[in-house]
């Protein structure tokens, strides 16, 4: 059976890529205690030992706004460690699946980002993430697929959606920026994508995937408390007040608009994309009750 690598498998991309995975692969799922994608040594030791056909890296540095207090940090795991991980997969002749940000452009386009648009990312986050993204397309070239997402969640790990549930129960009102407009995403949806991906190994380059339609945060929040009230996972609703990003200051520095243009993605792989609320009311009704 072909085996397929999964990189930090205890994220929320990497646990949805688990769950998700078809029984034709086998699937060597390796959390960061397992495989420090940063050890170089270790990472050769591991595809010697797997000898996968296929890599998904979800490992990554993902703290947008700590990383602005941690560059070396940030860029170790998302540039150097994705370095590493191309060259050896390259090395073992096995295609390379890295996932990639909507925040590497600055967001001062009006309208939805193509693959081939100029990132620019306004914080060290993004910069981090656009280094791994040209690492791997340079070191893997026709053998590395890039996919670049937004605004992900799932039941699983830290996100905005379990930060608003959290919030509704322990306050009684709430401001939420509506000047920053992306498109939120289901984990699921991607790591369903992703294995679409894997199955047409002729593909290579960047792709862009997100969920369909558009939110501001504000948006979103206000969708979480509704869906997660009508679903009984909150048993009240609170005022959500829309403020502005000056309002409400961040050590980062984030995209106004980073709305992702999936075409290319849904025209090649032959699927279209959820609309985020549809995704965001199916994803809720995997949360416990509380
Ligand atoms: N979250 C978002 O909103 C978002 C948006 C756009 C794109 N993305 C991209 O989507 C991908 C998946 O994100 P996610 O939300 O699933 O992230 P996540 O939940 O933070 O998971 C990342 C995983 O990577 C692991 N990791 C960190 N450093 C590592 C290292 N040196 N070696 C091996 N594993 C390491 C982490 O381990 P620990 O569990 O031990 O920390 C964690 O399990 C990432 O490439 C991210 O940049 C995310």
């Amino acid at each position: 059976m072909k085996k397929v690598l999964i990189t930090g498998a205890n994220g929320q991309l990497g646990r949805e890529l688990v769950k998700t995975a078809p029984t034709s692969w086998d699937v060597a799922a390796l959390t960061r205690q397992d495989l420090d994608i940063c050890q170089h040594k270790k990472v050769e030791k591991t595809f010697s030992a797997i000898k996968p056909q296929v890599v998904i890296n979800a490992a990554a540095y993902t703290a947008v706004d700590r990383a602005e207090d941690e560059p070396d940090k940030a860029f170790a795991v998302n540039a150097e460690g994705a370095g590493i991980l191309a060259k050896v997969a390259t090395e073992h002749n096995a295609r390379f699946i890295h996932i990639s940000t909507d925040f590497v452009f600055d967001g001062r386009q009006p309208f939805p980002y193509k693959p081939d648009d100029t990132p620019y990312p306004p914080g060290t986050y993004g910069k981090s993430k656009l280094e791994g993204e040209r690492k791997v397309t340079r070191t893997a070239k026709g053998k590395a697929v890039v996919i670049r997402t937004s605004w992900l969640y799932s039941s699983y790990g830290n996100n905005f959606v379990k930060t608003i549930l959290r919030l509704v129960k322990e306050r009684d009102k709430l401001n939420v920026v509506d000047d920053q407009v992306g498109a939120p995403t289901w984990a699921r949806g991607l790591a369903e994508t992703l294995w679409k991906f894997v199955s047409r190994p002729e593909l290579q380059g960047i792709y862009h995937w997100s969920d369909a339609g558009v939110a501001s945060w504000y948006d979103f929040a206000m969708a979480i408390q509704e869906e997660a009230y009508h679903l009984g996972l909150i048993s009240h609703v609170i005022p959500i007040y829309p403020i502005r990003s000056a309002q409400y200051p961040l050590k980062a520095p984030r995209p106004f608009y980073s709305v992702l243009d999936s075409s290319k993605t849904w025209e090649d792989l032959h699927i279209t994309s959820m609309h985020w609320r549809v995704a965001l009311r199916d994803c809720l009704k995997e949360f416990n009750r509380c």
